[in-house]
Parts: C-alpha cells; sequence; structure tokens
C-alpha cells in the first residue's frame, strides 16, 4: 500500500477510498473505445475531483491502451495511477513499465479463482495458488503497491477464497479486491463474504479490501455499500456505471449516498462531488454512451419536477421534494438562458457554472459557434451549451474531416438529395448523393467523398437537447472497422447537419486509428 493512502486510512478508519475503473472496465463495455485525448482529459478531471487511484488500462491489451496508461502515469498529480495484468510474467513487467511512470504507481494483478474459472487454464486449486504466490511476488519484487484479485471471487469456495487471499497478502498484495465479477451477488451476501474473509485470513488487518460489483441484476451500488458496512475500504467503480454487460457500481451513486446518508452510514470519500456532472457528461461523450434521463444524480431528470404538487413544494422548501441541492453535484443553481445579446463575459461566466474551464482562444471559437447558435434560437439553454462544448471535444482532437457545406432537399418526392462539401486534409472536395430520407442522401455522400467500405454503422442516436421544435439535436455516430470502433457526436439546430457532423466526426476517429495501426494506409 503506498504510504499516502496507508495513513489516510490510518488517520481515518472510516475513509473508503474511491478507485475509478471508468478507463479499464468502463471502456471494455463494447463499442465504449475512447481515444487518447479522451482518457487523458478523462484521467486529468479524475485526478482533480479527488478519486484516490485510477486504473487507466490494461497495458498488455494494445499499444494504444500501454500508451494511454504511461501518459496518465506521467501527467498524474495525486491519484495512485493503476494498471491491469493477468496471472503471468509478461503482463505483470508490460504493466510496470507503463506504470512507473506515476509518482504513485500501482500493478493490480488477477486470475479467475471460481471453479469455472480455474477450469479453463486447467489447474487445480494446489497449482493455481502457486501461481498466485508466484506472480504477486513477482508484481511485488516491481512495485510496491499491487492489489490482487481472485475474479468471480462471490462464486468461489469459501476455504479455497480464504486460502488464496492468505496466500497474496503473505506475497505482498496491500489491496485485496473481491470482485462481483458477474453481478450475481445481493447485500447481505456480499457483506458476510467480506466480514468471513475479515475473520478469517491471517493478515487480512494489515491490507485493504475492496469490492468491486457488476450490475446484472441492478444491485452493485447496494452490494458495495453492504461491502463497505462490513469492512471494505475500497469501492471500485465507473462514472456513470460504465462496464461489460450492465456496468459497474456508479462512481456517482455510492459517493452521494455515502454524502446524504451520512447518519446511517458514516463513511468518507475525498470526491469533489461538485465536479460529479462535469465528469458524466465528459464519460458520456467521449465513449457515446448517453446517461438515461432518468439515472440517479447524473440524469438529465434527477432534479427536475413535473408535477404540479412537486413544483409546489420544492419552491417553498426545496427539502420537501430534493435530498441533496443540485449544486452539491455541479449543476447550477441558476438556470437563466443566455440569448444573442450576451456577451463573452456571460458565456464565460456560465461556461465555468458548468465545468467548463476555456482559454481566451478557446473562448473566441466557442463564442463564434454560440452566436451562430442563439442567432438561429432565442434562448440558449445550459443543455445547449454542455451539447455545444461536448460536441467541440468530440470535434476537436479527431479534425482530419470538415463540413464545408451540406443542402439536402426532402419531403414527400423520394429519392432525398444531398450536395456536400467537405474539406479533407485540407483539400476541399464536393458531390452529389441521394439516399432514402434525408440522412441517408447526406451519409452517401460523405461515403463518396471518404470511400471506407469495410466501416459498419453500428449507432445513430438521436437526442433533442431541450424542448420546443428550435431544439438543438445531439447526434451520437458509432463506426466499426476491423474490430475498432469510433463515435462520434455533435449537436445542432438542424438534425441533418448533426448527424452528418457526428458522422464525419467518427469516420475522422477511424481514419486516425488507421494510421496508427498501418503507416501510410491513409488513402480514405
Ligand atoms: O469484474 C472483474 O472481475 C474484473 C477483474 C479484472 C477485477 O474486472
Ligand atoms: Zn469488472
Amino acid at each position: 500500500m503506498t504510504d499516502n493512502i496507508a495513513r489516510e486510512i490510518a488517520r481515518d478508519p472510516n475513509r473508503v477510498l474511491i478507485f475509478d475503473t471508468t478507463l479499464r472496465d468502463g471502456e471494455q463495455s463494447p463499442g465504449a473505445s475512447m481515444t487518447l485525448e479522451e482518457k487523458l482529459a478523462i484521467a486529468e478531471l479524475l485526478d482533480e475531483m479527488g478519486v484516490d487511484i485510477i486504473e487507466a488500462g490494461f497495458p498488455i491489451a494494445s499499444e494504444g491502451d500501454f500508451e494511454a496508461v504511461s501518459e496518465i502515469a506521467r501527467r498524474a498529480r495525486n491519484a495512485v495511477i493503476c494498471g491491469l495484468a493477468r496471472a503471468n510474467f509478461r503482463d505483470i513487467d508490460r504493466c510496470w513499465e507503463a506504470v512507473r511512470h506515476a509518482r504513485r504507481p500501482r500493478i493490480h494483478t488477477f486470475i479467475g479463482t471460481s471453479p469455472l474459472h480455474r477450469a479453463i487454464p486447467n489447474l487445480d486449486k494446489d497449482q493455481m495458488a502457486e501461481l498466485i504466490h508466484d506472480t504477486v511476488t513477482h508484481a511485488r519484487n516491481l512495485c510496491d503497491d499491487v492489489q490482487w484479485s481472485p475474479m468471480d471471487a462471490t462464486r468461489t469456495e469459501h476455504d479455497y477464497l480464504c486460502r488464496v487471499v492468505e496466500i497474496a497478502i503473505k506475497a505482498g498484495a496491500s489491496t485485496i479486491n473481491i470482485p462481483d465479477t458477474v453481478g450475481y451477488t445481493a447485500p447481505r451476501e456480499n457483506a458476510a463474504l467480506i466480514r468471513m474473509l475479515l475473520e478469517r485470513v491471517p493478515g487480512a488487518d494489515r491490507v485493504v479490501f475492496a469490492t468491486h460489483c457488476h450490475n446484472d441484476l441492478g444491485m452493485a451500488t447496494a452490494n458495495a455499500l453492504a461491502a463497505v458496512e462490513a469492512g471494505a475500504r475500497q469501492i471500485e467503480c465507473t462514472i456513470n456505471g460504465l462496464g461489460e454487460r450492465a456496468g459497474n457500481t456508479a462512481l456517482e451513486e455510492v459517493v452521494m449516498a455515502l454524502k446524504v446518508r451520512h447518519d446511517i452510514m458514516p463513511y468518507t470519500t475525498g470526491i469533489d462531488t461538485t465536479r460529479l456532472i462535469q465528469a458524466s457528461r465528459m464519460v458520456a461523450s467521449a465513449s457515446g454512451f448517453p446517461v438515461q434521463f432518468n439515472k440517479a444524480v447524473v440524469g438529465k431528470n434527477a432534479f427536475a419536477h413535473e408535477s404540479g404538487i412537486h413544483q409546489d413544494g420544492v419552491l417553498k422548501n426545496a427539502q420537501t421534494f430534493e435530498i441533496m441541492r443540485p449544486e452539491d453535484v455541479g449543476l447550477s443553481a441558476s438556470s437563466l438562458p443566455l440569448g444573442k445579446h450576451s456577451g463573452r463575459h456571460a458565456l464565460r461566466t456560465k461556461l465555468r457554472e458548468l465545468g467548463y474551464e476555456v482559454s481566451d482562444n478557446q473562448l473566441m471559437d466557442v463564442f463564434v459557434r454560440f452566436k451562430a447558435l442563439a442567432d438561429r434560437k432565442k434562448e440558449v439553454y445550459d443543455e445547449d451549451l454542455v451539447a455545444l462544448m461536448e460536441a467541440e471535444a468530440s470535434t476537436a482532437a479527431n479534425e482530419r474531416i470538415r463540413l464545408k457545406h451540406l443542402r439536402v432537399v426532402c419531403g414527400t418526392e423520394s429519392p432525398q438529395t444531398a450536395d456536400l462539401t467537405l474539406e479533407i486534409d485540407g483539400r476541399e472536395e464536393s458531390t452529389r448523393a441521394t439516399g432514402d430520407g434525408p440522412v441517408d442522401a447526406a451519409f452517401n455522400a460523405v461515403k463518396a467523398l471518404v470511400p471506407h467500405p469495410q466501416a459498419r454503422l453500428e449507432l445513430f442516436q438521436v437526442h433533442a437537447v431541450t424542448e420546443g421544435t428550435d431544439a438543438q439535436a445531439t447526434v451520437t455516430v458509432r463506426l466499426a472497422e476491423d474490430g475498432h470502433i469510433a463515435t462520434g457526436q455533435s449537436a445542432d439546430t438542424d438534425t441533418v447537419v448533426a448527424s452528418t457532423r457526428a458522422y464525419i466526426n467518427a469516420l475522422s476517429k477511424l481514419m486516425v486509428r488507421r494510421t496508427k495501426t498501418a503507416p501510410g494506409a491513409l488513402s480514405a
């Protein structure tokens, strides 16, 4: 265990460490892959908001993962930076090569210990125990801070689990993570498991126990909190609950539950909760997984009161229907819209309230887009600005293709026709294409100018940002090519323009990825 973390827990036995795995387990969610720039921005925010440990990736999985973990390790100021490794020396060495640049590095090594998982490498109990001893010892020889996980712990025989946890502790692991890999456990059972390990395993009092829950039965948050009540002091979680299948424990949910119900769960975290909305929006935009409207804590409707009785109550006394204040999670208290007469100063102040710090140059660019939007839309709401900022972020890092001009003819007579001009790597090219509807026509025009026959459209999603017929639409497009997935996002009051921009954002990302994997293959 690194000094700072050991000190933190010793000073306050009720301090719960937050281990964020958005960039590892979260990114494992099919279609959620993120670019290096997006991962760096997310890691920076997690570090700033007080996440104790950031699991930055799985360094042996790909060059991209290795690069991301190394760069995050170099840049992190406070958080421990952790990489994942399977139970073999090659994985562990590669992981160490990536995390060693951090001020506070951690190696996290794991192996499946349940009967089903033991059968895969075809190891008997003794052989697996020996492997655990050897791999944790190897990791510990490289790094002072080693975390070990018996994958599928909640379906592992208790005697065997105690035996291997003891071996890992003796070999030098200072954090023992107990994963509910398939989201199978329930709160009472998860708590009993942690209690059992704390009581039975020699040396358990010298290490931190972590809980890592998946949400297959919708119990990940409850299971994690139950584990904390039983003595776990590290929660593994992701922003927006992103993760494989139904996802992981949501960071914002456990953190706010511990804050709001401190009376019955007297545990603290180091998280600045006013950054939660910003983190949620950033992860939604980078992963292309929008947050459901009724998502606890960070959903669009989490603080919206529709019914007259609720609205009346909240206006008289917010506590009648609100258990937390919007400001506590980073939603601005005032929601007065901006308009076309609003100046740069008002825009900067509003962006700051929404959690976006912009340089003077960025402000100039955003101001131009804001004015264009305000010209078309009488009132520009917080949601419009968020959509504008997220679309800007999705574009900036990957802009190989720019939309210069688009005119689409649509209506009851088909086919619909799109006239499109793109700037591709600095060169302007135009075409006309038809399609089954305006979006299809526009996408066909993009395909004609930038042929990409191998890429498959996996997702096309449209959301209205606000109400009213002049609302902006946020569009998400996901393309898959040769095992690579790229997600683009854009927002505009014109749905076809937003769709086309989102499509070319995703395509730009694919083009960037192609250059990384095969230099020179950039004829698209
Ligand atoms: O769910 C799981 O078991 C994991 C391990 C790698 C910790 O993510
Ligand atoms: Zn997991």
